[in-house]
C-alpha cells in the first residue's frame, strides 16, 4: 500500500548509519521475469553510534523477498519484519554476515529505476535510490562497501558487465555463463551497475600520466558502432583535461560506457561503467547535429569527470547532491570553454539559467541548492542544485583565484577520498586553501530564490569621482520569507565616451570584481575625468537579475564597445528585453506594432562588424526566448509576449533581409563535416539566417531552404533547414520534407526523435493535434523517455507559443497526458507537469486555466510519490 500522502525526508535529521557493509557479494541470475539476487553482506556495527544492537532496517521496493540467514542460519517469517519499503532484522552480534535472496521482474520495470531491460537488453539505474529495487540493502550513499559481483545469463547476452575489473568468467549448465567482476573501491550502492546484453564495442587505450595503461571500451548495439568515434575521443580529451587542470588520473584499469535506449537523464557516473543514454553518447555527422555532437562532448566529460567529484569523493545524503553535481557542471563546463568558444558556452549556460532555472527559482518548487527537504528525491535533480549550483562553484572560483581554487580542489580530494563529504567540506577545504572568509558567502547553499542587484550611479565632476550604488534583495520563496544578503562577487568595468576601459585603481585594472555583502552599498572610484558608462555583472559574475536604467542608446554602445564579450551579447539581450517591453505594451493597447529602428541598426551593426566571431555572432542576432522574456515580467501576458516576439522576428528579418541573405551565400559553401568550433560557427550562424529568411513570404528563400535540406550532407544543415520551413508556414513544403525525412530515417531512433521533436516544437498553428497525431505513432513509446521528451517535452517545455494557445487545450492536454505517464514512468510525469505548477506568475484567465488543469492531476488520485509533491506543492 502506498501511504495518502508521502512522508516529508528532513535535512536536520541527518544520523549517522546504525550498521556498515564491509563487504557486499552479489549474484545475479538474470531473466525477464523472475531474475535471482543472491546478496552476501558483512555487517558491522557503526559503534560511534553506541555498543547497543538496534535492529538492522534495510531498504527494499517492489521486490519479492525468498529467504534471509544470518550466519548460515535461516530466519524464518516471525523473526523479521517485512514492510513495504523496508525489512527489519533481529542483530545479536556487533559482526555477521547476512545472506539474502530475493526475486525481482526487469521485464515489467517501466520506472527505468533499478534493473531493467531497453530493447532486449538489462541494465541498472540505481541513483539515486533504485538499488533498493534490486535487494534489500541500506540504500544510502554515507554507507560505503567494496562489491563483487557475478553476472550470470543465457549465452545470448555475451557480454556481462560490471563495475571494476573482471576477475573470473566461465561456462555454466542449460546454455548459459558468468562473469565475475570486483571493484577494489568502497562505494555507495547508488554507484552499482550491472549490463548483459548482446553489444558490441570498441577499444582504445589511454596512458595516464604516470604511465599506466587503462582499456577504454565503448558498447552499443551492433547496428550503432560506426557511432561511436565523438564520444571515445571526448572521453580521451576528458581523461587528459582533468590530470592537466585538476592534477586527476584514472583508478582502475578499465573504463567502460554503455550507450542504452531507455534512460530517465542524460547519462549515469556508476564507477567504471558508466551508462550512457545513447542520444548523449551516440552521433555520426549524418545523424547528428552540431548542437549533440557539443552535448556528447560535455556528458562524457561529466560522467568522467564524477570519477573524482563524485565516486572517489562522495556524498554524505542526498541533499548534499550539489557538493557532486554543482562542482562536476563547473568542471564540465571549463571543460566545454576549453575544448570550444569559450565565449560561447559561457552565453549558453546563462540562457539555461535564465530561462529555467530562474522560474524553478521563482516557482513552488524552489529550493536552496542545498535543499531542507524533500518527498522524492528524484524530483531535486533539477536546474537550481545543477547549474546554479556551478554557478556557486564558480563564484568560489571566482573570489578565492584560480590558483587558490586548484588549492582547495587538492585539499578537498586529498582530506575526503574515500569518504562522504559535505557541501560544508567543500568550502572549508576552499577557505583554507585560500584564506578568504567564505562565512556569508554559505547563504548561497541555504537560500534559494534568485537575488535582484538594483544599480544606480551618480558622478561628481567636481571632484572625479563616480559612485555605484548597490542594493540587494531576494524574493520570498516557499519556506523562506526573510532572506540575509549574499556575499555577491560583482564583476564591472567603466566605459570612456570612446568606448575603452577606464583604468579602475592605481594599479591600472579595468575590471573589479566588488564584494557586494551590504543590503546597500556604494563603491567610489576616484581619478575618473567623465561621466563613464558601466559595464556591470561581466562574464554574469553571480547568479543573480541585475537592474540599471540603461537607455537604449547605451545598450547598443555597450554591444559594439565592451570589452568583455559576454557583456556585448548580454547588452543585446538587454536592448531586445526592452524593445519587446513596448511592443508588449503597445499589443495591449491595441496599438499597432512598429519596428524600433535602434534594435534594426544595432542588429545590423552586428551583422556588418569585423572583429566578431562568428559563432557570437550568431548568438548576438537571437532574440531572447518566450521563457526569458516571461521571467522580466511579474504577470505574464503570454498572448502580448508570443505577440511581440513573433512580430519583431519578422521585422527584423525584413529590415535586414540584404545582410542576412549576403552571409548565408557567403557560408553557404560544400565541405566535409566537421564538429570543430570553427565549423560549427559557420553553420550556426548560416542557419540563424535561414531562419530569418524564411519567415518573408519569398518563395526564393523558401527555395533555397528547400535546397539545403536536400542536399547537406550533414544533420544540422538538414534538420535546421526542415525546422525553418516547418516554421514557414507552408503547408506543402513542409509536409513535402517531413514525409521525405521519415522514409529516410525512420529506422534511426535518434533521428525519428528529432522528426517528432521539429513537429511538436513548430510556432505554426495545428501544433496541438499533430502533437495528439504523434502519439499515435506506431513508433511512439510511453515507455521511452526520449520519445515522451521528442513529444510531449517539445511541446510543453519549449514551444512556448503553442502550448500557450488558444484556452488551454495545451494544459489540458499535459494533464491527461501527465496522468497517463505516471503509472509508467513517474520520475518523468513529475518533470513534465512543471509548466503548469507555475500558474501564479500568470495573468488572467490563462493562470485560471493553468490552475485548472493541475487540480485535475490531484483530482486523478493515486499519484506516485514524485507526482505527488510536484503537483501539491504547485497547488499549495
Ligand atoms: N548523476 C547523473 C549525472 O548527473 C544524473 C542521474 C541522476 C542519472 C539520476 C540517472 C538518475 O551525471
Ligand atoms: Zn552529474
Amino acid at each position: 500500500m502506498k501511504d495518502a500522502q508521502p512522508r516529508t525526508i528532513y535535512l536536520k535529521d541527518y544520523r549517522a548509519p546504525d550498521y556498515w557493509i564491509d563487504e557486499t557479494h552479489l549474484t545475479f541470475d538474470l531473466q525477464p521475469d523472475a531474475t535471482l539476487v543472491e546478496s552476501r553482506l558483512k555487517v558491522r556495527r557503526n559503534l560511534d553510534q553506541g555498543n547497543d544492537l538496534p535492529k538492522l532496517v534495510l531498504d527494499g521496493v517492489e521486490l519479492e523477498l525468498v529467504s534471509v540467514a544470518i550466519d548460515g542460519q535461516s530466519l524464518s517469517a516471525d523473526e523479521y519484519v517485512l514492510y513495504d519499503e523496508s525489512l527489519e532484522l533481529p542483530v545479536s552480534r556487533p559482526a555477521f554476515e547476512l545472506q539474502i535472496l530475493t526475486r525481482i521482474k526487469p521485464e515489467s520495470n517501466t520506472s527505468l529505476e533499478g534493473l531493467y531491460l531497453s530493447n532486449g537488453m538489462y541494465c541498472t539505474q540505481c541513483e539515486a535510490e533504485g538499488f533498493r529495487k534490486i535487494t534489500f540493502y541500506p540504500d544510502r550513499p554515507d554507507v560505503m562497501s567494496r562489491f563483487t559481483t557475478k553476472v550470470i545469463a543465457p549465452r545470448s547476452y555475451p557480454v556481462l558487465l560490471s563495475n571494476g575489473n573482471d576477475i573470473e568468467r566461465g561456462e555454466l549448465d542449460n546454455d548459459r555463463h558468468f562473469v565475475t567482476w570486483q571493484d577494489p573501491f568502497p562505494k555507495p550502492s547508488y554507484l552499482f551497475a550491472l549490463v548483459a546484453g548482446d553489444l558490441e564495442h570498441v577499444d582504445e587505450t589511454f596512458t595516464t600520466k604516470n604511465g599506466r595503461e587503462v582499456k577504454l571500451q565503448l558498447f552499443t548495439e551492433p547496428r550503432n558502432i560506426h557511432k561511436c568515434d565523438h564520444a571515445m575521443r571526448s572521453l580521451k580529451h576528458s581523461m587528459r583535461w582533468d590530470e592537466e587542470v585538476y592534477g586527476r588520473e584514472y583508478d582502475l584499469d578499465i573504463f567502460m560506457i554503455v550507450a542504452v535506449d531507455h534512460f530517465n537523464m542524460g547519462a549515469m557516473e556508476n564507477k567504471g561503467l558508466n551508462i550512457f543514454n545513447s542520444s548523449c553518447v551516440l552521433a555520426s555527422p549524418e545523424t547528428a547535429t552540431d548542437a549533440a555532437f557539443q552535448r556528447i562532448e560535455a556528458i562524457v566529460g561529466h560522467e568522467y569527470f564524477h570519477n573524482w567529484s563524485g565516486n572517489r569523493v562522495t556524498c554524505r545524503d542526498w541533499f548534499q547532491l550539489s557538493l557532486k553535481e554543482g562542482f562536476t557542471v563547473f568542471r564540465d563546463a571549463e571543460f566545454s570553454a576549453d575544448m570550444n568558444s569559450a565565449a560561447v558556452k559561457r552565453i549558453e549556460d546563462v540562457v539555461l539559467l535564465r530561462a529555467s532555472q530562474f522560474a524553478e527559482d521563482a516557482g513552488p518548487m524552489a529550493h536552496p541548492i542545498r535543499p531542507e527537504s524533500y518527498m522524492e528525491i528524484s524530483n531535486f535533480y533539477t536546474l537550481t542544485v545543477y547549474e546554479k549550483g556551478a554557478e556557486v562553484v564558480r563564484m568560489i572560483h571566482n573570489i578565492v583565484g584560480k590558483e587558490a581554487f586548484r588549492k582547495g580542489s587538492d585539499l578537498y580530494f586529498d582530506r575526503h577520498d574515500g569518504q562522504a563529504a559535505t557541501c560544508e567540506d567543500f568550502v572549508a577545504a576552499m577557505e583554507e586553501a585560500s584564506g578568504k572568509d567564505l562565512e556569508q558567502f554559505r547563504n548561497w547553499y541555504n537560500q534559494a530564490g534568485t537575488p535582484l542587484l538594483e544599480v544606480s550611479d551618480s558622478f561628481d565632476e567636481q571632484k572625479s569621482e563616480y559612485h555605484l550604488h548597490v542594493k540587494q534583495s531576494c524574493p520570498p520563496t516557499p519556506g523562506q520569507k526573510e532572506k540575509q544578503p549574499f556575499h555577491i562577487p560583482f564583476a564591472i568595468g567603466l566605459l570612456d565616451s570612446a568606448g575603452k576601459d577606464i583604468p579602475l585603481n592605481a594599479q591600472g585594472d579595468t575590471q573589479l570584481v566588488l564584494d557586494v555583502t551590504q543590503t546597500e552599498q556604494t563603491f567610489s572610484f576616484d581619478g575618473v575625468g567623465e561621466r563613464p558608462l558601466p559595464s556591470l555583472l561581466r562574464g554574469f559574475s553571480a547568479p543573480v537579475k541585475l537592474r540599471y536604467d540603461y537607455s537604449a542608446e547605451q545598450l547598443a554602445f555597450l554591444m559594439s564597445h565592451d570589452s568583455d564579450g559576454f557583456n556585448r551579447w548580454d547588452a543585446g539581450q538587454r536592448l531586445a528585453l526592452l524593445v519587446l517591453e513596448d511592443l508588449q505594451a503597445a499589443y495591449r493597447a491595441g496599438e499597432q506594432l512598429v519596428l524600433d529602428t535602434r534594435l534594426a541598426d544595432a542588429y545590423r551593426a552586428v551583422l556588418e562588424a569585423d572583429d566578431l566571431d562568428l559563432a557570437v555572432r550568431a548568438k548576438m542576432l537571437e532574440l531572447p526566448a518566450e521563457q526569458i522574456i516571461a521571467e522580466s515580467s511579474d504577470a505574464i501576458d503570454a498572448e502580448a509576449i508570443i505577440a511581440a516576439r513573433s512580430f519583431l522576428k519578422q521585422a527584423l528579418a525584413e529590415a535586414l533581409e540584404p545582410q542576412l541573405s549576403n552571409w548565408y551565400t557567403r557560408l553557404d559553401v560544400e565541405k566535409p563535416y566537421s564538429p570543430s568550433s570553427a565549423d560549427i560557427a559557420e553553420r550556426s550562424l548560416k542557419n540563424t539566417c535561414l531562419a530569418y529568411l524564411v519567415l518573408l513570404q519569398k518563395p526564393e528563400y523558401r527555395t533555397l531552404a528547400n535546397k539545403q535540406f536536400a542536399q547537406s550532407g550533414n544533420m544540422t544543415d538538414c534538420a535546421a533547414a526542415l525546422a525553418a520551413l516547418v516554421n514557414s508556414g507552408d503547408e506543402v513544403l513542409s509536409r513535402s520534407a517531413l514525409d521525405a525525412f521519415y522514409e529516410k530515417w525512420q529506422e534511426d531512433p535518434l533521428v525519428f526523435d528529432q522528426w517528432l521533436a521539429i513537429q511538436a516544437g513548430s510556432a505554426r498553428f495545428g501544433t496541438l493535434q499533430r502533437v495528439r497525431d504523434l502519439l499515435e505513432h506506431p513508433a511512439f513509446e510511453l515507455t521511452s523517455p526520449n520519445k515522451v521528451r521528442s513529444v510531449v517535452g517539445a511541446f510543453a517545455m519549449r514551444n512556448f507559443t503553442q502550448f500557450h494557445a488558444g484556452e488551454g487545450e495545451g494544459f489540458d492536454f499535459l494533464a491527461d497526458f501527465v496522468i497517463r505517464l505516471d503509472k509508467v514512468n513517474p520520475q518523468i510525469a513529475a518533470r513534465l507537469v512543471t509548466p503548469i505548477t507555475r500558474w501564479r506568475k500568470y495573468q488572467s484567465p490563462m493562470q485560471e486555466f493553468m490552475h485548472a488543469s493541475l487540480a485535475r492531476v490531484m483530482a486523478a488520485g493515486n499519484l506516485s510519490k514524485d507526482l505527488y509533491e510536484v503537483v501539491s506543492k504547485g497547488l499549495a
